[in-house]
């Protein structure tokens, strides 16, 4: 089995449904840049048969980026398929991805159909997407919920109607882990080889990242993701948190992706002037915290050899560089040298007196900033000068 994990963003299709998070056709365009310079290897545009922005996106998407691989969703169903291979037809490299759910829950309550029909279903849509584009995703819409034979039945009748990528859904975030990688593995196993197992976790419960690992872990080989994590409800799994995980621990993950990973924060940063909310600030990779030292011990300890309290370069996700943050846990040590680059070189008096007045500052605030930093050392420097002459 391959090393290779083939990453699927879905932050123009899945990310876009979520509220506050809806482009237009030209800032989905813009993104589509950004994503194909990152490194994915299939860029989900939109939903067809939703909207016409949508199917204008898959289209225009297609035309402008003929390198990657433009993803079209379609629920399982001859109007839906057909939009979407209306949608891609000018694309190079087109991918359909058809669903339909296969939890008894769903079932009975949404589709009111029988598991008999759902299959017949699910075979039909792959049938007709097949007779007009090679690459066909099927994905068995709340897969963690459903009873496992039968799910393992669906994904062998797709399979046999020409679907090369299953995909199995943690649609409403209820799983985790070991209990994920238990499923994947199970339906990697029945399903055997020529067949890419793919996996795509919501984060009702905090846990999308560590469920996609696991099922990685167990076999799946296609990740399905957004930047920034944005999607339905919480989330999807966060594009730049997996991607950095298989990177950082490759002793325990021997995997790899297609991801140019110096792009990650400048596709977070562009998500954000798109949409109308950005990362939390203690957000893993990308949060405006992600790299910054506040406590003086880590400040201490950066500065002396930064692999004390840093596991990744900021730099290999893109941040320019780590940020002392200086707040009221900052030490001596962190002041000095962010006195040093505002070009102060201090006695050890100084220092003290900078400190002194810094540390009352920092007890009435969250951090303290530049330029107060600095007008403090004027003040301590030239009250200095002032007295000696
Ligand atoms: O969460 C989900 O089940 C989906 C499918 C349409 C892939 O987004
Ligand atoms: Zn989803």
């Amino acid at each position: 089995m391959t090393n290779r994990v083939h990453i699927f963003d879905t932050t123009l299709r899945d990310g876009e449904q979520s509220p506050g998070c809806s482009m237009t056709v030209g800032e989905k365009l813009r993104m589509a840049r950004e994503l194909v310079e990152l490194g994915v290897d299939t860029l989900e545009a939109g939903f067809p048969i939703a909207s016409e922005g949508d199917f204008e996106a898959v289209d225009t998407i297609s035309r402008e980026f003929p390198s990657v691989q433009v993803a079209a969703l379609a629920r399982a169903c001859q109007l839906d398929v057909d939009r979407a291979i209306r949608a891609l037809d000018k694309a190079k490299n087109p991918r359909l991805h058809t669903f339909i759910a296969t939890s008894d829950i769903h079932l009975k309550f949404k589709l009111k159909k029988t598991r008999q029909q759902v299959i017949e279903e699910a075979v039909a849509a792959v049938e007709q997407a097949r007779r007009h584009v090679d690459n066909v995703e099927f994905s068995a819409e709340d897969a963690t919920r459903t009873d496992v034979d039968y799910l393992i039945e669906v994904c062998k009748a797709v399979v046999a109607a020409g679907a090369q990528t299953v995909n199995l859904p943690d649609t409403v975030g209820y799983s985790i882990p070991s209990e994920h990688a238990a499923l994947i593995g199970q339906v990697v196993q029945a399903l055997g080889d020529g067949v890419i197992v793919s996996v795509h976790c919501h984060d009702d419960l905090g846990l999308a990242v560590a469920n996609s690992l696991a099922a990685v872990q167990a076999g799946a080989r296609q990740v399905e993701c957004t930047v920034n994590g944005i999607g339905e409800r919480a989330g999807n799994c966060s594009l730049e948190e997996i991607v950095m995980a298989i990177k950082v621990r490759q002793d325990i993950l021997p995997f790899e992706t297609g991801i140019v990973t110096s792009h990650l924060y400048p596709a977070s940063q562009l998500l954000t002037e798109l949409i109308s909310f950005g990362p939390q600030p203690n957000k893993a990779i990308v949060g405006r915290n992600a790299f910054a030292h506040e406590a003086g011990i880590h400040q201490d300890g950066v500065l002396k050899e930064r692999t004390t309290y840093e596991i990744m370069h900021p730099e290999s996700v893109g941040v320019p560089e780590s940020r002392l943050v200086l707040g009221k846990h900052s030490g001596r040590h962190a002041l000095r040298d962010r006195c040093e680059h505002l070009g102060y070189n201090l006695t050890k008096e100084q220092l003290e007196s900078v400190y002194q007045r810094f540390i009352s500052a920092a007890d009435r605030k969250k951090g303290v900033l530049d330029e107060e930093i600095g007008s403090i050392l004027r003040e301590v420097v030239d009250h200095r000068a002032r007295t000696v002459n």
